[in-house]
């Protein structure tokens, strides 16, 4: 008799319970193949000694990201290169106090309100609003202390598809808005190496939204070098024109014949110095909300951005109807980013999908306020390849 045979005798009635529950930890086993388990660590100390953490959710092709619940910052995201190696992309500090030094929102979840409010001003349902003017006489990306620099509460779901959910109660009247915004964040690592983020907000008085995520990408894998040699195409045939202080006229304007047509692809630094373009000039490059062709908000393919050198490919789907294209115009070397490199002048860029900038005060498009009993949600992808 082989020990196997014996095995099948022994498993009779009256161990039948034991034998059960063998089979039902092997059943376990080969499932705990597939589940890609999060890590979690301490990333740093808040001034206030609170701690936030770092996570780690990887998917089976060896691709990683990492999440603090510190402003629900990325602080990596790994990427294929033609050789199928894995390298971060993103613009990103080593340690929570690189972040609490000030960075220009690098990775972070941007709220309650992302882009700009004119003079940091609007009126809803007749009572007007004051927020900080952070921005020059603007108000940007959510205050003084916006989403990106509070402290989520995570949790993490281990899967074949990890994923990180990250909720954030913002009190009524926080920065100036009106109304308590529950909001939830998830992000997923999926199968096919992109990462999925689904943003849901519920509010219990009239208040605006506009939630985004402000990661830069530098799609070489070297944060020393500038991204002006990507390949970048945009499915919007319009534009949002801005006055000097980076505010909407209020007009769309079609991007056929100007610096902003990517509707074909075209390399970011092909025409970003064309400052005889007045919105070039007022930008210092691509600092711009784009309207995408389709204005449907199902899921759809919107951008994609080609980087020869290593072969990276990523494509951006959402459910917004627009995009805020920033080519880094703003870093000048004095943020340090990880393994000590200064974020020079146009290493990374941004494609923030979101809602237009100001629509706040902008009648003519799409409205941006969220009623209680409403719940806000929309969904991006980032998808990395490479060819
Ligand atoms: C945004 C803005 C830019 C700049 C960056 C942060 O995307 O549009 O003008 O403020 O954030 O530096």
């Amino acid at each position: 008799m082989n020990l196997k045979t014996l095995g099948v005798i022994l498993c009779g009635v009256a161990i039948m319970q034991s034998c059960t529950s063998k089979n039902s930890d092997s059943t376990q086993a080969s499932d705990s193949l597939k589940v890609n388990k999060i890590e979690k660590v301490a990333f740093g100390k808040l001034p206030d000694g609170t701690v936030a953490d770092l996570y780690t959710l990887h998917n089976a092709n060896g691709m990683e990201v990492k999440i603090t619940n510190y402003g629900g910052t990325i602080t990596s995201l790994t990427a294929p290169n033609k050789n199928g190696k894995y390298e971060n992309v993103t613009l990103a500090c080593d340690s929570l106090s690189g972040y609490l030094k000030g960075v220009p929102y690098f990775g972070a979840l941007v709220g309650r309100y992302g882009n700009r409010i004119a003079k940091g001003k609007f009126t809803l349902d007749g009572k007007e609003y004051s927020l900080a003017q952070n921005n020059g006489v603007n108000a940007l990306h959510g205050g003084k202390k916006g989403f990106d620099k509070v402290l989520w509460t995570a949790t993490p779901i281990d899967g074949e598809e990890p994923q990180l959910k990250l909720n954030y109660t913002s009190a009524d009247g926080e920065e100036g808005y009106p109304g308590k915004l529950e909001v939830e964040v998830v992000y997923t690592l999926q199968k096919d190496n992109s990462l999925k983020i689904d943003y849901k907000a519920t509010t219990d008085k009239a208040t605006v939204v506009n939630l985004t995520n402000h990661t830069y990408f530098n799609l070489t894998g070297d944060a020393n070098k500038e991204i002006l040699d990507h390949e970048l195409t945009l499915q919007a045939d319009k534009f949002v024109p801005v006055n000097e202080t980076l505010i909407p006229t209020g007009e769309l304007k079609a991007v056929a014949g100007t610096p902003f047509d990517f509707t074909t692809t075209h390399k970011i630094g092909e025409r970003i110095n064309d400052t005889k373009d007045i919105q070039i000039k007022y930008g210092k490059g691509y600092d711009h909300c784009w309207v995408f062709t389709d204005s449907g908000n199902q899921l759809k393919n919107v951008a994609s951005v080609y980087e020869a050198t290593s072969g990276r490919l990523m494509e951006v789907l959402t459910t917004e109807p627009a995009i805020q294209f920033y080519t880094g115009n703003f870093l000048d070397g004095s943020v340090i980013g990880k393994g000590g490199i200064p974020a020079k002048f146009r290493t990374g860029f941004c494609l923030e999908t979101e809602h237009y900038p100001d629509s706040p005060n902008q009648p003519k498009f799409p409205t941006t306020v969220l009623k209680p009993g409403e719940t806000y949600q929309t969904t991006t992808v980032y998808k990395f390849s490479s060819k």
